[in-house]
């Protein structure tokens, strides 16, 4: 039996893929590349389709036996989502939608579901606990949101099980330096960080300096991709040996500033950052930091590159190994 990872010639779900493999899984990745690299996963069996074309998600399904799906084709700008809704409402909802049904047809009845911080809006208390409201300020996160209530009314009517992992700030590369991140636009502080430190960019703008933060800046909380990949095994693994649901924040429960961010970039690459200060970038809570402590009591999940020098270190051997990142 195998895993459908839709979505997974991108940035989180190659590294997913990446570790289904190093668990003996056999991954199927259903992708159209239109944000995904077919370069991202090597030779694993690819499917290149549509996430609304159910025909082709059946046929995909049937032929490789596949018994769970993991989802993570959505958009993902935040400021993109704010200007062309319809395009985030029909991808990241009506899509996942669409997947749900092809599901409901062939009799899958796993999936985990890439949810995100950005669906409790700004926060009452920090660190953020799974059962703190869902207020999302932003219509990246409400598309998270109404997917994650569609889950649970599946699963009340039809017996579907699910995982919703709500990630906080994903960064980082596998450590081989083979796969890592590129975002066409990019607009993640990390790689914007490093691809100016390599001359790519000519300066970097600092969103904001008059937040109530110690230091004015927003503050949050990062998480390795390959962490966060292997969460997503435990929670497959746990799907596939109980027959419930289970919603998890995925982050190391340290939160950061982006001058902290800034600073240790510079120290880990002895390089300094021409920076200007601009203001505030429409959506952005002041701070975001996970209470992670459920995932890892439940699922046993211990992350393993949590110090923010290894996230940035990986980054960077990325970043400098592929300076123009995969070549489509
Ligand atoms: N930032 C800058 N300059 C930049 C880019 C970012 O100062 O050029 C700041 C942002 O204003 C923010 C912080 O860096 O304060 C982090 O920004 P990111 O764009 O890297 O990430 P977000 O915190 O905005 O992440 C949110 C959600 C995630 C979601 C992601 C989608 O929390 O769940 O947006 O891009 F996946």
């Amino acid at each position: 039996m195998s895993v459908l990872v839709v979505g997974g010639a991108g940035y989180i779900g190659s590294h997913t893929v990446k570790e289904l493999l190093r668990a003996g899984r056999e991954p199927i990745v259903y992708d159209d590349l239109r944000k995904g690299h077919r370069e991202a996963i090597g030779d694993v069996t690819f499917v290149n389709g549509d996430l609304h074309d159910s025909q082709a998600m059946k046929e995909a399904i049937l032929e490789y036996r596949v018994d769970g799906v993991i989802h993570f084709a959505a958009f993902i700008e935040v400021g993109e989502s704010m200007k062309d809704p319809q395009k985030y409402y029909r991808n990241n909802v009506t899509g996942a939608l669409s997947l749900l049904g092809v599901m409901r047809q062939t009799g899958v009845g796993r999936i985990i579901f890439s949810s995100s911080a950005a669906v409790y809006g700004e926060p009452q208390q920090v660190p953020i606990l799974e059962d703190a409201p869902l207020q999302p300020t932003n219509v990246y996160g409400r598309t998270k949101m109404i997917v994650e209530l569609a889950l649970a009314d599946y699963a009340t009517a039809y017996g579907l099980n699910y995982a919703a992992l709500r990630y906080f700030n994903v960064a980082g590369a596998d450590p081989s330096g083979d796969i890592g991140e590129h975002h066409n636009p990019e607009t993640h502080l990390i790689p914007l960080i490093i691809k100016t430190l390599m001359g790519q960019r000519a300066k970097f703008s600092l969103f904001g300096t008059d937040y109530p933060t110690p230091d004015g800046t927003c503050i949050r909380d990062y998480v390795h991709v390959t962490d966060l990949a292997r969460a997503h095994i435990l929670a497959l693994e746990w799907l596939e040996q109980n027959n419930q649901s289970r919603i998890y924040n995925l982050g190391n429960g340290n939160g950061f500033s982006n001058r902290e961010i800034i600073e240790t970039v510079e120290r880990v690459t002895g390089k300094k950052l021409n920076m200007v200060e601009e203001s505030r970038r429409p959506g952005d809570p002041a701070a975001l930091v996970a209470g992670s402590r459920k995932i890892k009591d439940e699922l046993g999940w211990k992350p393993e590159y949590d110090s923010l020098e290894t996230i940035i270190e990986t980054a960077w051997r990325w970043h400098t190994s592929r300076p123009t990142g995969y070549s489509r």
